[in-house]
């Protein structure tokens, strides 16, 4: 559904992702795992080009490569992007955050007016979705933090997205709260044929939930397989802090490998990662 073709991504001199090649098929719920600082973010909003690549390209299916601002436009309408802390307008209504998802299908003199009945249509059955269709008309920030994400959840969704982004989503919640949030972002993957990408920090929540995990370190993928090829020495390697390799030629999963990700093969041994 959408493809890395080399990209690379850097802040002044540092570089926060090297050369890396992927692709993300339609429908598939991919977990990125790896330390703080080992490049989840930046890899995640490369996907919708909130981080923008120094090289290499992206090109997503059915739009083309992302180099002009029409398709840029055109993806970012279609990519929806949840946050750990769900930035949401807490005075607001939760209706009215919902109908934000829906700004990107009006020029911006049409947002001026209320919008029409079929797109509060839409943003209702979102909210009914995430089981939160009672709270429409209560202000957001009257809500509890695990309610506010499914709320982000139900304004992405009311964007109809073909990619879903999230950024540590479950970041603040506790335990249930987290599990309601990743089931329900997995089975609006399942339902809609939605692609998910989603950062955290938890590994059974990633063995739990994902199809695919990929692991980052400083920067480089270092694992890409089923949850099941992860052993516990791999998800203990992604979290130790060490220093970057002195190699900086090391090269991510070749585009080709990565699409063939349902061969189960993985990138890196218990061995390699330590
Ligand atoms: N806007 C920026 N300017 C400068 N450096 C940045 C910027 N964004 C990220 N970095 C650096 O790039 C590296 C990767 O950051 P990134 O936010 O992608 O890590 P992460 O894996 O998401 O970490 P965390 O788990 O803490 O969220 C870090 O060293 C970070 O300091
Ligand atoms: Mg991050």
């Amino acid at each position: 559904m959408i493809q890395l073709h080399d990209v690379a991504i850097k802040f002044g001199s540092f570089t926060a992702l090297h050369p890396t090649s992927l692709a993300f098929v339609p429908g598939q719920f991919t977990v990125l795992l790896g330390a703080s600082g080992a490049g989840k973010s930046t890899l995640l909003r490369s996907l919708n080009m909130l981080a923008q690549p120094g090289a290499g390209h992206i090109s997503v299916d059915g739009v083309g490569m992302l180099d002009n601002a029409k398709r840029l436009h055109e993806h970012r309408k279609r990519t929806g992007m949840i946050f750990q802390q769900h930035q949401l307008i807490g005075r607001q209504s939760v209706l009215a955050n919902v109908l934000l998802g829906r700004i990107g299908y009006h020029p911006v003199w049409r947002t001026l007016f209320p919008l029409a009945r079929s797109e509060r249509r839409i943003a209702l059955e979102c909210l009914e979705r995430v089981g939160l269709l009672h709270k429409a008309l209560e202000r957001v920030d009257c809500l509890s933090g695990g309610q506010q994400q499914r709320v982000g959840i139900a304004r992405a969704l009311a964007q109809q997205p073909r990619l879903m982004l999230a950024d540590e989503p479950v970041a603040s919640l506790d335990p249930a709260s987290s599990r309601q949030v990743l089931a329900q972002l997995k089975r609006f993957c399942r339902e809609d044929g939605i692609t998910t990408v989603v950062s955290l920090h938890q590994v059974d929540l990633a063995r739990e939930y994902a199809d695919r995990i990929i692991g980052l370190s400083h920067g480089r993928i270092v694992f890409d397989a089923a949850p099941a090829a992860l052993t516990p020495a791999q998800a203990a390697a992604l979290y130790e802090q060490k220093s970057p390799p002195a190699d900086s030629s090391t090269r991510a999963a070749p585009l080709k490998e990565a699409a063939s990700f349902s061969t189960h093969t993985h990138l890196a041994t218990a061995e390699e990662l330590s």
